[in-house]
């Protein structure tokens, strides 16, 4: 071929895969997971019957629901080790970068890792699903030299994690928010992560390799780490009455404000809207004045970026801007936000890897080369 072909940058509007697991309508903000709407999952159903929805395409029943439960329940525990080298990191590294490399660890207690399975694949997911909560639940915990706290047999996977995290058992209300955050997180199609776990699972590497991937590419700040991000700007404006100046400021310095836009969303991201409402309605329930000004701030940043930028740019508030005034309703810091997507997100990534090798293709796209050719090696003594 001479002729430079047409080059998608970033894979922009390419189909890379047929997939039945999450449907996004970016220009009418909806999200489907297996046909089920986000809303309707985030209000009447739990992260675990999402887990379950995700991975087997239906919704359990009540014996299925319950042994799937019980499974994830029993594995949240972390191997000495693991907890060992979460210890070791937890004073000097970022906590993406520990739950990376615990996750990694896993491998080791898996006597088959490479069994590709379905009923292996599955059961491998599983075992991630429970523990990568925990995983950040101890990172968490080292972090601010506390003793690591053993799961909790009464409580859910997400209000098991804030107990691991914080020490105290969730209220009702906290529960809810966690339930929903685990939720919303918990599959987006094939965004940057779930590619890179795809692209490392086409490879039939084991699927702890795939997930590896997968938790390095959600740490950027123009994917999951945008939440951290997002929390960061709303400290740096500190004060709510700030926010007009510092974001007009940032636009014209050519900076990009945090949680806001989206590859496919070119409308408001339903994530965002869910996020927003349980962030105001946690006002009725005596929120700290940290998270008052947070949430004023938010809301002024929001109002801002929509007039200037909403139907110009179709840039709009995507998930991450939210949530991280909703964690600090929980009292979680920022650090732990994007750990917190790994988390949730292990549904879907491992969903995808299920699918994926139900009819797998090893992933390699191609570039348009424009060095040169046939250069003359000249000896180093001779350069
Ligand atoms: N703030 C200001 N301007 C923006 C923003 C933003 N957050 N996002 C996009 N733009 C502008 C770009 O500067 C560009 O302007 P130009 O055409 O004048 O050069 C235009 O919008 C298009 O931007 P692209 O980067 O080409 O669009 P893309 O689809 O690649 O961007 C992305 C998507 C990376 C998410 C982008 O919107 C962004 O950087 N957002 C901030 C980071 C963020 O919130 N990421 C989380 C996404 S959700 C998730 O991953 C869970």
């Amino acid at each position: 071929m001479t002729e430079k072909p047409v080059i998608n940058y970033g894979l922009e509007g390419i189909y890379v895969d047929e997939s039945a697991i999450s449907k996004v309508d970016g220009q009418n903000g909806k999200l489907w997971y297996r046909g089920y709407s986000v809303e309707s999952l985030a209000e009447q159903s739990n992260f675990e019957e999402v887990c379950y929805l995700l991975l087997n395409g239906k919704l359990p029943s009540k014996a299925e629901y319950d042994e799937f439960s019980r499974k994830l329940w029993n594995r949240r525990d972390l191997p000495a080790e693991v907890k060992d080298i979460i210890k070791v990191m937890a004073p000097r590294s970022h906590p993406m970068d520990i739950m990376r490399t615990a996750t990694s660890m896993l491998v080791m207690y898996d006597n088959d890792p490479n069994n590709k399975e379905n009923s292996a694949t599955l059961d491998k997911v599983i075992t991630l699903i429970a523990k990568l909560p925990s995983i950040a639940a101890a990172t968490g915990r080292f972090r601010e030299k506390k003793e690591y706290i053993p799961p909790d047999d009464s409580l859910s996977i997400p209000s098991n994690f804030l107990y691991m995290l914080t020490g105290k058992k969730p209220t009702k209300f906290e529960s809810k928010l966690i339930d929903l955050m685990f939720i919303l997180h918990a599959e987006h199609s094939t965004n940057a992560s779930t590619f890179s776990v795809l692209v490392t699972a086409s490879t039939l590497a084991d699927v702890y390799a795939a997930t590896t991937s997968g938790i390095g590419t959600l740490k950027g700040p123009l994917h999951g780490g945008a939440d951290e991000a997002a929390l960061s700007m709303m400290n740096a404006i500190g004060n709510p009455d700030n926010t007009e100046k510092y974001i007009e400021e940032a636009l014209e310095g050519k900076q990009r404000i945090m949680g806001f836009g989206h590859r496919v969303y070119k409308t408001y991201d339903p994530r965002a809207k869910l996020v927003r409402s349980y962030l105001e309605e946690s006002l009725t329930k005596e929120p700290s004045d940290e998270v008052r000004r947070l949430l004023q701030i938010a809301l002024r940043a929001e109002k801002l970026m929509i007039d200037k930028l909403g139907s110009t740019k179709g840039i709009w508030p995507n998930i991450d801007f939210f949530a991280g005034p909703l964690y600090r309703v929980m009292g979680i810091e920022g650090q732990m936000f994007t750990p917190i997507f790994v988390a949730s997100r292990m549904a879907g990534w491992g969903s995808h890897i299920v699918e994926y090798w139900h009819n797998n293709k090893l992933v390699r796209p191609v570039e348009w080369y424009t060095g040169q050719l046939d250069l003359k090696y000249i000896p180093m003594s001779e350069r």
